[in-house]
């Protein structure tokens, strides 16, 4: 089977500083990977890399087969796949709604609102009928009409995954999804991505979280300083040396308590 996405051979440095070194992994249709490692081993700029932000130094990115290498962005999401952010930025003077509007990449989003044409009109009631159905689903009806700038660290995060969701992708990518977010919503974000993931939706998420991983991903790929040091399920995350070691830094028993107890906590 061809793989959604396939990531060979990645490097990347930063003046002398190399933050990705001979990164290699696939994942395939239907999947839910948790991408694990310890601050600064270089998650977010691979998932940069993979969704056209920045040029690796080397290597390959294939999107269902096709090179999608330093493609543009934009092109990426068209190509079905699109991407969080670890600190999501909103726009000063839209609102909620309007934000999740703007980001339907299928050109009726934006459009309709510079020229009401007859034809146009019902786009846009589409466009809005979407959006403030994933806003419900990600429980941001409330604040729907406030600016976007305005609201809680962790409603930019919920928000930031409903745009991603607008452009309606194959394969999503999140950069740590529960970071700030309240506890009591993680359990909702974890069966929001479930029911994604019938629909047929592959998904790539980033987070520190056991619990979380543990409920949400069939397998984990983990980096260490720039190299993957395992690929395995989330209940061998906590017997796997590689992982106990580079993961939590401490000595393996420490680590290895300390992976336990989120696992149950
Ligand atoms: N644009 C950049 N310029 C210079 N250094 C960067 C840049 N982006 C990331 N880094 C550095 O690369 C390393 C990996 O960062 P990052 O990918 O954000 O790690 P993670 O998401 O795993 O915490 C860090 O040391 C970070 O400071
Ligand atoms: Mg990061």
């Amino acid at each position: 089977m061809r793989a959604i996405l396939e990531v060979r051979n990645l490097a990347k440095a930063f003046g002398a500083f190399q933050v990705l070194e001979d990164v290699a992994f696939q994942v395939q249709k239907g999947e839910i990977v948790g991408l694990l490692g310890p601050n600064g081993s270089g998650k977010s700029t691979l998932l940069n890399i993979i969704s056209g932000f920045i040029a690796p130094d080397k290597g390959t990115v294939m999107l269902d087969g096709r090179d999608v290498t330093s493609v543009p962005t934009f092109r990426i999401v068209n190509e079905g796949l699109a991407r969080t952010f670890q600190l999501p930025i909103m726009p000063q003077k839209m609102s909620v709604l309007e934000v999740a509007m703007a980001a339907d990449t299928t050109m009726h989003g934006v459009l309709p609102t510079l020229f009401r044409g007859a034809g146009f009109c019902k786009a846009e009631r589409d466009t809005r009928e979407r959006a403030m159905q994933l806003l419900d689903e990600l429980l941001l009806t409330r604040v729907m009409h406030l600016p976007a700038s305005a609201i809680s660290g962790g409603q930019k995060k919920l928000l930031g995954i409903v745009c991603a969701l607008m452009a309606r992708p194959r394969l999503l990518m999140l950069d740590e999804p529960t970071a700030g977010v309240h506890p009591n919503l993680r359990q909702d974000i974890v069966r929001a991505l479930h029911r994604l993931n019938d629909q047929g939706m592959t998904l790539v998420i980033v987070e520190h979280d056991m619990h979380f991983i543990r409920e949400a991903c069939n397998r984990c790929i983990v980096l260490d300083q720039g190299h993957i040091v395992a690929s395995c399920k989330p209940e061998e995350l906590a017997s796997n040396e590689r992982v106990v070691q580079a993961y939590l830094g401490a000595s393996v028993e420490e680590a290895r308590a300390q992976i336990m107890q989120k696992e149950v906590a």
